[in-house]
């Protein structure tokens, strides 16, 4: 697909259409050269909304993402259509819908419990959630590993964490799914109304029952946290500690078993990278580095401005939404060497966790120590395995993600 110019002036990015198939690679590679900071002047399926800016490379990603004061988490949503995951009072009462100094204060609670050292001592406990997963698959020509390997086990993972029951896990995954997926219509067959006015009660339902359970019997959990956590002097408010426990159960829940799939994909459809890494496993951390960068589990995220200002020669005023997307920035040609072409050896710098600053992703060691578990568990057991199915990704501009991935385990 070729835009010319004139037709890049009047391209609407989140239309559906660019859409169905993953995130439209071709059209940002026009955008970075040709109109880097570039206006979409509507949201087609959200006519309430107003249009945004969005920033394509990684230096100016970088830019807002550095610059709170600028670019705020707070005055508008986290995302290009502001209520299209929850409403904007509901995005604020989390971490990252607030800004400084907020913000640091109520991240700083969890900032200990993620670091890589603490998260390095859950490396038995995730791998033995992983292998009982992928064993669990024994004796099956065929699996889909995005809902027969993925899933299940980022959710073990999060869930035990957070001192969710394990009996939970799917209905939790189930609801997790069709908020953050809601305008795909698989994940969500009813539509986002259904989702916010069903599924959105009922979680907050389990979250609240899960949280006067832990006020009564605190655990070693981080749920107990939250419940007992003060800042400032102040015990947190009920929202608050409910949306702090959304957050981190959404976050946990998506965005790894988002990246596992992508990459597992990749290395079936690129049988020489596999090689690379069934002959030398230790290469595993950096192909977990070039999955991240080409495939990031969230296409974008959203600051509103909070002045007027410039940004790479646009002016764009007090009040417009900026949206960074990380699909574009991580295929930057200024930064990367044919951006494009999925090398398990070129364990590069990426943005897929943000570009640095305030909202810089919590859960990264999480995130990569999961992922490197789960692709050398995958390939010790599974070296051959192919695809036995078209791969189907979620239709959204948000979540950069595979619904499923059918594949032969042993051919
Ligand atoms: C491959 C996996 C993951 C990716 C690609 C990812 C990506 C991101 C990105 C891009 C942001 C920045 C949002 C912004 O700038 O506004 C973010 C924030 C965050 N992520 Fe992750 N994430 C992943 C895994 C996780 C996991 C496993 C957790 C589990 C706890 C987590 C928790 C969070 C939290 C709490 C924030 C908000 C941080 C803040 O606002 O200060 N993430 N993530």
């Amino acid at each position: 697909m070729s835009t010319d110019v004139s037709r890049l002036e009047d391209l609407l990015l989140t239309e559906r259409e660019h859409w169905t198939d993953g995130p439209p690679h071709e059209l940002f590679a026009q955008l970075r050269a040709q109109c880097p900071v570039h206006w979409t002047a509507r949201i087609t399926e959200y006519p309430d909304e107003d249009g945004f800016w969005s920033v394509t490379t990684a230096d100016d990603v970088h830019a807002v993402s550095r610059d709170w004061q600028t670019f705020s988490s707070e005055l508008g949503g986290v995302t290009a259509v502001t209520d299209s995951i929850l409403p904007l009072e509901l995005q604020r009462a989390m971490f990252i819908g607030m800004d400084p100094p907020k913000h640091d204060r109520l991240k700083a609670l969890f900032q200990r419990g993620f670091t890589p050292k603490r998260i390095a001592r859950h490396e038995d406990e995730i791998r033995a959630i992983a292998v009982r997963v992928l064993d669990g698959l024994a004796g099956r020509e065929t699996a889909d590993l995005v809902n027969d390997v993925a899933q299940p086990v980022v959710s073990r993972v999060i869930h035990s964490f957070m001192g969710v029951p394990e009996e939970d896990d799917a209905v939790w995954a189930r609801l997790m799914n069709a908020i953050l997926g809601a305008g795909d219509p698989d994940l969500n067959p009813e539509g986002p109304e259904a989702v916010m006015q069903r599924d959105v009660p009922e979680i907050f339902e389990r979250c609240r029952q899960l949280i006067a359970d832990r006020r009564a019997n605190p655990r070693d959990d981080l749920t107990s946290v939250l419940v007992h956590a003060e800042v400032d002097g102040e015990r947190l408010e009920e929202h608050e500690i409910v949306m702090g426990f959304f957050l981190l159960v959404a976050a946990g829940n998506d965005s790894t078993k988002a990246t596992y799939a992508s990459a597992m994909r990749a290395l079936i459809e690129h049988p020489d990278q596999r090689r690379l890494l069934l002959e030398d496993p230790s290469l595993i951390p950096g192909a977990v580095e070039e999955a991240l960068r080409m495939f990031p589990a969230f296409a974008h995220f959203r600051r509103t401005a909070t002045r007027d200002t410039e940004l790479n020669g646009r002016r764009i005023r007090a009040g417009d939404k900026v949206v960074m997307w990380y699909v574009s920035s991580n295929r930057d040609e200024t930064r990367y060497e044919d951006p494009d072409r999925f090398d398990v050896r070129r364990n590069p710098e990426h943005q897929a966790f943000g570009a640095g600053g305030r909202h810089f992703c919590l859960g990264t060691a999480l995130a990569r120590l999961e992922l490197r578990i789960l692709i050398e568990e995958t390939l010790a057991r599974y070296p051959e395995m192919e695809l036995a199915g078209r791969p189907v990704h979620a239709e959204s501009p948000f979540i950069n993600q595979l619904k499923t991935l059918p594949v032969r385990l042993a051919p």
